[in-house]
């Protein structure tokens, strides 16, 4: 593709060329400056004209206005109009919005620190709705960062830092230094006026899953904080940099593995009940790569540092060329797999994890567009689950662990298939449900993840952030436009639920909360990145066109 931004520097341990986020985006300023004519007038124009012309081109022109727009000195929070006083007319939901999602805010000692991730009064059982989960806060943050308001999300990094370095144990089991808590919960004593915090790492957790993707959101907002405000002296810090190497240690261990990939237990990330994602699940190997390349660009290549940025290194080629393709899905490729031969032994295999083509579900052949096409969920031994998780997906094309031309792909999939995919509520979580014997083989029976509910087939609202920047990095804002407006005609009268059910998402979940937290920052975030597209700096890391290019598999195997 034309257009794109300079590769990401890959950073020679002790030599001249190491990029900081500051020379980088030094880099940028200097491109901005080259061209400030064009910016004015670009970010005159509503972004609707915009995306006619020039964004139908996707990566083409988006790149210079996000350079430009998070370029130290260009303010890009400060020149960010604030959404509820735009040039747009501001829905009337937004103010209502703002308000739950303030009041959502849980403050430790006076400072905020988070956001609980439901205020549901209504709800009977509390669980651990009252705490602050990581994952929750990352659209929360984005939130407050768009907003111009970066305190409460420099304190919750610091404060989940300083939780990272308690000891942690599940029964007698000493956890990983590294591992960063699910959630957080702050005790208020009246009495005594002191605030204290429990932390949960797993320990607590129904099923005792473990939060695989916390240390990853971590990184990606110590990232996101940076890149919006400017301030490097957070992530410069040796704390930071130390809660990053310690987060690096842990996904980067050698160990018996013959794959990049990271090898995770059911339940390790935003689906955190048993749902067959166990081994290695997309959502898991976007969320890594992505914060293996945000740390890239944080960590410093001094003498702890260099190993780490080494490691990094070898493991982005390795895993961007293993998600490219071997979790890679498109008709021709499903067409392949349909017709693998089985047992094959050496270097020369076609089917090298030996996937049985008995084993594709009947429903991908049909789902299959002609153009289109998605990672699939897992890859492993004999293996492939090939339902599509949209989180996955869309952090693929925000990291660039997506080509640009399978970006392309997965909105022209999502395009496609909007009833099954989003039907009349954004997001499904995953596609198709599973039921029956299934259903029973794979959650272990579980009543909450009933087919087309919660895990197994829900539709997420908070989804919605990351299909709009997914669909403004590629150049497609109309698609994020028809998500939103589906939102807004119903989320505000249905008191911001967690999730939705059914086949088309029609109705609120079972068991799903009222005003969680993460819907609400989610759609705001949504909103003020149609707005305001280059906020999507924070969350998008541009191409690196170092990384070896994908293997045309069908052209190169046919022959
Ligand atoms: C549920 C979700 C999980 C979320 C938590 C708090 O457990 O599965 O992804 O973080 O609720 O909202």
């Amino acid at each position: 593709m034309e257009g794109h931004k300079e590769p990401l520097r890959v950073r020679v341990a002790g030599s001249h060329t190491n990029y900081s986020l500051s020379e980088m985006d030094d880099f940028h300023l200097t491109r901005a400056l080259e061209k400030p004519r064009q910016l004015k007038t670009e970010r005159k124009r509503s972004f609707d004209e915009r995306s006619m012309s020039e964004l139908s081109n996707g990566y083409v022109r988006q790149d210079s206005f996000l350079d430009m727009a998070h370029s130290p000195g260009s303010r890009s929070i400060l020149d960010t109009p604030l959404s509820v006083r735009n040039s747009f007319e501001p829905h009337p939901i937004i103010a209502e919005a703002w308000e739950a999602l303030r009041r959502s805010m849980v403050f430790f000692r006076g400072q905020p620190v988070g956001t609980i991730a439901a205020y549901d009064h209504a709800s009977e059982e509390v669980l651990n709705y009252d705490q602050v989960f990581v994952r929750d806060f990352v659209p929360s943050a984005l939130a407050f960062l768009m907003n111009g308001e970066p305190d409460i999300v420099k304190n919750f990094l610091l404060k989940t830092l300083q939780l990272q370095g308690w000891e942690k144990r599940v029964d007698r089991f000493k956890l990983g230094e590294g591992v960063m808590p699910a959630s957080f919960k702050v005790l208020h004593d009246p009495v005594r006026k002191t605030d204290t915090i429990i932390a949960d790492f797993g320990e607590s957790a129904i099923g005792r899953v473990a939060p695989v993707d916390s240390g990853f959101w971590w990184i990606i907002l110590l990232r996101a904080y940076t890149k919006s405000t400017g301030d490097l002296t957070l992530s410069e810090s040796p704390e930071c940099q130390k809660g990053m190497r310690l987060i690096l240690s842990l996904c980067l261990s050698e160990g018996f593995d013959t794959f990049p990939t990271l090898l995770c237990a059911d339940g390790c990330s935003m689906v955190d009940r048993r749902m067959g994602v166990y081994g290695y699940p997309i959502e898991i190997q976007a969320l890594f790569f992505m914060s293996l390349r945000c740390a890239l660009s944080m960590l410093k290549p001094d003498e702890e540092g260099r190993e780490f940025i080494e490691r990094i290194v070898k493991r982005l080629h390795a895993l961007s060329f293993h998600m490219r393709n071997y979790f890679w899905l498109d008709f021709q490729q499903l067409n392949d797999i349909y017709r693998y031969k089985t047992e094959e032994y050496s270097h020369t295999a076609v089917n090298k994890f030996n996937v049985m083509p008995d084993s594709i579900p009947e429903w991908v052949f049909d789902f299959m567009p002609l153009r289109g096409g998605y990672f699939v969920g897992n890859v492993s031994p004999a293996r492939m689950d090939f339902r599509w998780f949209s989180l996955g997906n869309c952090v693929s094309i925000l990291s660039s662990l997506a080509t640009p031309d399978q970006s392309m792909a997965i909105m022209d999939l999502l395009e496609h298939r909007w009833e099954e995919l989003v039907g009349e509520m954004p997001l499904k979580i995953c596609y198709p449900c599973i039921e029956g014997h299934e259903w029973r083989i794979v959650t272990g029976c579980d009543p909450k993840n009933t087919r087309w509910s919660y895990h197994n087939g829900g539709s997420w609202p908070v989804l919605l952030w990351t299909l709009t920047a997914a669909c403004i990095k590629t150049g497609r804002p109309q698609i994020a436009r028809r998500a939103i407006d589906l939102i807004e005609s119903r989320i505000h009268r249905d008191c911001w639920p967690e999730y939705y059910d059914g086949k088309q998402g029609r109705y609120v979940g079972k068991q799903a909360r009222k005003y969680q937290t993460w819907s609400i920052a989610g759609y705001l975030v949504a909103k003020m990145m149609l707005e305001d597209p280059s906020h999507i700096g924070m969350i998008s890391l541009e191409e690196d066109k170092q990384m070896k290019p994908v293997i045309k598999r069908s052209a190169s195997w046919t022959c």
